[in-house]
């Protein structure tokens, strides 16, 4: 029942956008829709999950007004099916371009190959999707999840090189079916197959939600006396899990070690105060790059197939230098 109200209100939001939407006369292909005009962008986010989330909005939002694009923005809540219709709507007002997050990776072809009769672009950010078909999207921009999940793993492997087994590892995956749930989760695996002491006893989604972490973390708790290490697949859900940890009378960053991927600020805050003890990044800024990929796909130049955002890592000490000049 949930599921469908929060459907309908985002056919509603689209609706709504459709009403207010001022861009350029429906015209053929998308070339010539833009000849001498505005651009406008069609984009549908995944919801407002976290403070990456929330950094990722702000940085498209204020990157499309920079660059003189009309954003139709339309927020899916964390449902597929809002996505959809979003992206449906968009190809009826015939939009120059669509771009969208999507929430998890399968079921998408049937609207992507909606976009594409229709002779409107679709690129792909932050997250990739499976399909079969050919030439449905242009370009995906965003980070390589495999990659900071191994990142993640490969600092694990080193702080117990020197530690007799078994170490016990507890997981908080992101929301199930996610391109990055299922590719941290795939890096992290690889990286600490490296030393067969460390075990993953226990692995559960929290949404990539703090409240989701949290809840989480409460019942790994109560279900495992011995808990050496979470790896929380965002940084919401370590400061989740620091809540739990902390409820339960134990030190996080001390008693248990918390690995994250994301460094928003209030992350990076944790790490510093060595409530954390390290993080991958994964830069949410997106924003500038998406718009000038969107110029190109509209004029008709080609564009790399991926494009891959840089990220790094931090420890304590590397966190309390970065922190005063973080910009999300
Ligand atoms: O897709 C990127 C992930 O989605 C971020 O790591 C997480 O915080 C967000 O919800």
């Amino acid at each position: 029942m949930k599921r469908l109200f929060t459907a309908v209100l985002g056919i509603a939001t689209v609706g709504v956008l459709a009403a207010c939407g001022s861009g350029p006369a429906p015209g053929g292909d998308s070339g010539s829709r833009t000849a001498g005009g505005t651009i406008t962008m069609g984009f549908s986010q995944v919801g407002a999950e976290s403070g990456w989330r929330t950094a990722n909005t702000t940085s498209i939002q204020d990157a499309a007004k920079a660059a003189g694009i009309n954003l139709k923005f339309s927020d899916a809540n964390g449902v597929q099916e809002n996505q959809i219709s979003a992206i449906r709507s968009f190809v009826q007002q015939r939009v120059d371009v669509i771009a969208f997050s999507p929430v998890v990776r399968t079921g998408w072809d049937a609207v992507l190959l909606e976009a594409k009769n229709a002779g409107i672009p679709v690129i792909l950010t932050d997250r990739a999707v499976d399909t079969q078909e050919k030439d449905v999207y242009k370009t995906f921009l965003g980070a390589d999840f495999v990659q900071e999940g191994k990142w993640a793993g490969e600092w694990v492997v080193k702080q117990y090189a020197a530690t007799p087994g078994p170490v016990n590892i507890v997981q908080l995956e992101g929301t199930t079916g996610s391109d990055p749930a299922l590719e941290r989760s795939s890096g992290f695996a690889d990286a600490i197959a490296a030393n067969p002491g460390l075990k993953v006893i226990a692995s559960q989604t929290g949404d990539f939600t703090r409240s989701g972490g949290k809840q989480v973390m409460e019942a790994f708790l109560k279900a495992n006396p011995k808990i050496d290490v979470v790896f929380a697949q965002n940084d919401d859900m370590a400061l989740g899990a620091i809540e739990a940890i902390q409820a339960a009378g134990l030190k996080p960053g001390q008693d248990i070690k918390i690995v994250a991927i994301d460094a928003t600020h209030d992350g990076m805050q944790a790490l510093a105060d060595g409530k954390l003890n390290f993080i991958v990044e994964c830069n949410p800024l997106l924003g500038p790059e998406l718009m000038d990929l969107a110029k190109k796909v509209v004029a008709g130049e080609s564009v790399p197939p991926r494009v891959v955002t840089p990220d790094q890592t931090f420890d304590q000490q590397q966190a309390a230098v970065a922190l005063p000049d973080r910009k999300y």
